[in-house]
């Protein structure tokens, strides 16, 4: 597998610190010294198959390809409107591909879950151009009466085309289901059979669990690829992790003993979109000309279940 092209769209709206001051007992200082977030993207008329569209059609256009080129479409999403069909098949319609679709839904860690299963594709040699999407919208999940939630999250899209090569390393996924740190309950429609009340709840979590265990699986995971493939740290460009919280990215770096340039972040604009994070940030690294041919990214990834999932990649493009 390889990336042939990058693309990612935000919500017209950004949402500053100042501004959720104005309804939520919070403050810029404290949410920026405890997360870095200073504002955050948020939908007010679009939907997030638009966004999901724009970062699609962004990447195949980086591609050099057109939607007739692809084979495969993934769609990595937690909740968008639709329960039903698979928001995957309403990009397909959207853009005008024809391919089969489906969508995972491995939480902030889906990028990376996405770019594995399209290896196995690619291998298989059951695909040539695949579609990868990240399409999040966690700040519907949340309850915005809750500071400690709401501020952390922000709306987005990310995408990527991949097609064969051997820029992937190595890959590691991990699960452990640990409901409790941090879940949310939706609500489903009533059946005259149903025994008792079911609950449904807006994101619940332990912050400090979800924080530590975060910290600790990431460099756990990053270590153990670099140990399995030999590449010295001194030969990484970037370590390229979900952006959920600086103070997080800030602990793993700390922890391998790394510079911080070789951690790119743009949390503080855009806050944690879940798995559409990672795919964010690689697309404005390349489109700012920040990766050059021969780079060995890191990537890393954490998030609900708990799950997490590394990579190292070299960019081809
Ligand atoms: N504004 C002001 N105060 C807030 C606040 C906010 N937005 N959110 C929480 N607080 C308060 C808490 O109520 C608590 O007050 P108390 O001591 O009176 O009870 C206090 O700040 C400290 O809370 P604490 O949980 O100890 O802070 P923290 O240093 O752990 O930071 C998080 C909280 C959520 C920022 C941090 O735990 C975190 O980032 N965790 C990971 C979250 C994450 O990344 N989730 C998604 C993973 S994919």
């Amino acid at each position: 597998m390889k990336i042939l092209g990058t693309g990612c769209a935000s919500p017209s709206l950004a949402v500053t610190n100042k501004m959720l001051e104005e309804f939520l007992d919070t403050s810029d200082e404290w949410i920026t010294e405890r997360t870095g977030i200073k504002e955050r993207r948020l939908m007010t008329s679009e939907h997030l198959l638009d966004l999901a569209v724009e970062a699609a059609r962004k990447a195949i256009d980086d591609a050099g390809m057109t939607a007739a080129d692809l084979d495969y479409i993934i769609c990595s999403n937690v909740v968008n409107e639709y329960s039903t069909p698979a928001l995957s098949c309403l990009i397909q319609g959207a853009i005008g591909a024809t391919c089969p679709c489906l969508d995972i839904n491995a939480a902030c860690a889906g990028f990376i879950f996405a770019l594995d299963m399209a290896e196995d594709k690619l291998r298989a040699g059951k695909a040539e151009n695949i579609l990868i999407v990240c399409a999040e919208e966690p700040t519907r999940m949340v309850d915005w009466n809750d500071r400690n939630t709401c501020v952390l999250f922000g709306d987005g899209a990310g995408a990527a085309v991949v097609g064969r090569g051997d820029a992937m390393k190595t890959v590691r996924l991990t699960t452990s289901s640990r409901k409790e740190v941090l879940y949310q309950v939706r609500r489903l429609e009533p059946t005259p059979y149903l025994d008792g009340e079911r609950e449904f709840a807006p994101l619940v979590m332990k912050g400090r669990d979800v924080f530590k265990t975060a910290v600790s699986s990431s460099t756990a995971d990053i270590k153990a690829m670099l140990a399995e493939t030999g590449i010295d740290p001194s030969q990484v460009k970037y370590y390229v992790l979900h952006q959920a919280n600086e103070r997080i990215i800030d602990s793993i770096r700390g922890l391998l003993g790394e510079q911080p340039e070789k951690f790119p972040h743009n949390v503080e604009r855009y806050g944690n979109t879940s798995s559409a994070s990672v795919p964010i940030l690689l697309d404005e690294m390349s489109r700012a000309g920040k990766l050059s041919k021969g780079d060995i990214l890191v990537m890393s990834a954490f998030g609900a279940g708990f799950t997490t999932a590394g990579c190292i990649l070299e960019w081809t493009k």
